[in-house]
């Protein structure tokens, strides 16, 4: 795998630098806002997320001024660094959990968004929610408030596998909340995970038709990861429930292919289908191909034009700083164009446009004899490489991080 460079220290005024302005007008720019705040803490998730156990409640209550008062110092950080004003092309709410926050707190922090900097017309203006965190006036609120896309955190429609993934809410709640959203006219997706401990294939073809009879525009279903320090983590280390295995992952990924292709969803990365090309997540779709994002809230990453930085982890930390007027981001790296194009080939191999041949040749990557092997075990579509595109089969999908390593030589 490649090296990324280390993370050096942040600049305290956000400046970027001038390398980052090349070929600018090639990117599109996207927004990411870090609510770091759930219920309760998933046994299974490393995301930069706190209860209130853990923090108390002192700066939710302030949350959305102090994000507002960090899209202010972006707004100057670009400035000065020379970039032109660019309006949004998505916007995306994502956690933790955006809904443990007001309505009026998200909708604060959007309106600041589109008046600093400006949302395009078309683009899609997303939050995550869990289905136990909203109800119909949240919902219809959120719509009034400029957002039109909706991700709900179902997970699994199966009792025990919700409980060993800590999940708290009733699987019936959450074909009120997606009816909910589409009554308000949000475009709705959910979030599936498979492969938890004791989850039967049986037990995740319940899943994969319940969440088709939900009829969304999108799903995504993610394989449990087990995540280092996490408490699944501990749990699987002593014993206590069984690791995930690779075996049923693979027979579970196929079966999500075969019943989300039946049922009209077309697969657009690894982990994500959509019912048109339309309905696909222009916000990820912008990160698997390394447009410009900036991403507000504690612990948030931004990256913009091969320069990458984030944000101090902690809300009590990130309020100090910005309090102070200060960048709340940590670190920085500046990737060199060598592992740009290495990260190139890692993201974009995974989604169903596929990458340029040509363009992987010139960079030394994709020998002959290692598309032709790929081709040969069913990895990659044989005649879309004829035509000059390497994209996987549903075989190669779920060998994706195989074949990257393979084209990358
Ligand atoms: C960070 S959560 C935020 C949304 C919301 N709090 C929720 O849980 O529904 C985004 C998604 O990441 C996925 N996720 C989190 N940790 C994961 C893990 N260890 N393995 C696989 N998927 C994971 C879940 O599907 C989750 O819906
Ligand atoms: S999966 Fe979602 S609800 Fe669970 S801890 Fe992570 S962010 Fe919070």
């Amino acid at each position: 795998m490649p090296q990324f460079p280390k993370g050096e220290k942040a600049p305290v005024d956000g400046l970027i630098p001038e390398s980052a302005l090349v070929d600018v007008e090639s990117r599109t720019f996207h927004a990411y806002v870090h609510v770091p705040y759930c219920e309760v803490k998933c046994g299974y998730c490393d995301f930069n997320t706190y209860t209130a156990d853990e923090i108390g409640t002192s700066t939710q209550g302030t949350f959305a001024n102090t994000l507002i008062s960090e899209i202010d110092f972006a707004e100057v950080a670009l400035e000065k660094s020379g970039f032109v004003k660019r309006e949004f092309t998505s916007v995306f709410f994502g956690g933790g959990t955006p809904t443990m926050l007001p309505a009026t707190d998200l909708i604060a922090m959007l309106g600041k968004l589109k008046n600093t900097f400006g949302i395009k017309a078309t683009a899609d203006i997303t939050t995550e929610a869990n289905p136990d965190s909203v109800d119909e006036q949240y919902i219809k609120d959120l719509k009034a408030g400029g957002f039109n896309r909706i991700s709900f955190g179902m997970q699994s429609a199966v009792p025990h596998v919700l409980k060993v993934l800590e999940r708290t809410h009733k699987p019936e709640n959450v074909g009120k909340v997606v009816g909910f959203a589409k009554a308000a006219g949000l475009a709705t997706s959910v979030d599936l995970i498979y492969g938890a401990p004791g989850e039967s294939l049986a037990d995740w073809q319940q899943t994969l038709e319940a969440a088709i009879a939900l009829d969304t525009d999108h799903i995504s279903a993610y394989s449990l990861i087990v995540e280092p320090g996490t408490k699944l983590a501990r749990q699987v280390k002593i014993g206590e429930v069984e690791a995930p295995n690779d075996d049923i992952h693979a027979d579970m990924y196929e079966l999500t292919e075969q019943l989300l292709s039946q049922a009209g969803f077309l697969n657009y990365e690894v982990s994500n289908w959509s019912k048109n090309i339309s309905e696909r997540s222009g916000h990820n779709m912008a990160y698997w191909k390394s447009m410009d994002w900036w991403g507000f809230g504690p612990g948030a990453h931004s990256h913009v034009g091969g320069v990458r930085w984030w944000n101090v982890k902690n809300p009590a930390a990130y309020s100090d700083r910005m309090s102070a007027g200060l960048s709340p981001a940590l670190e920085r790296e500046i990737i060199d164009q060598e592992n740009r194009d290495i990260e190139k080939v890692m993201l974009e191999t995974r989604i169903s446009d596929g990458i340029s041949l040509e363009w992987m040749k010139s960079k030394g990557f994709a020998e002959s004899n290692v598309v032709a092997g790929l081709i040969a075990d069913q990895l990659v579509e044989p005649i879309e490489a004829m035509r000059g595109h390497i994209i996987l089969t549903a075989k190669g999908r779920l060998l994706a991080d195989f074949v990257v390593l393979k084209l990358l030589g």
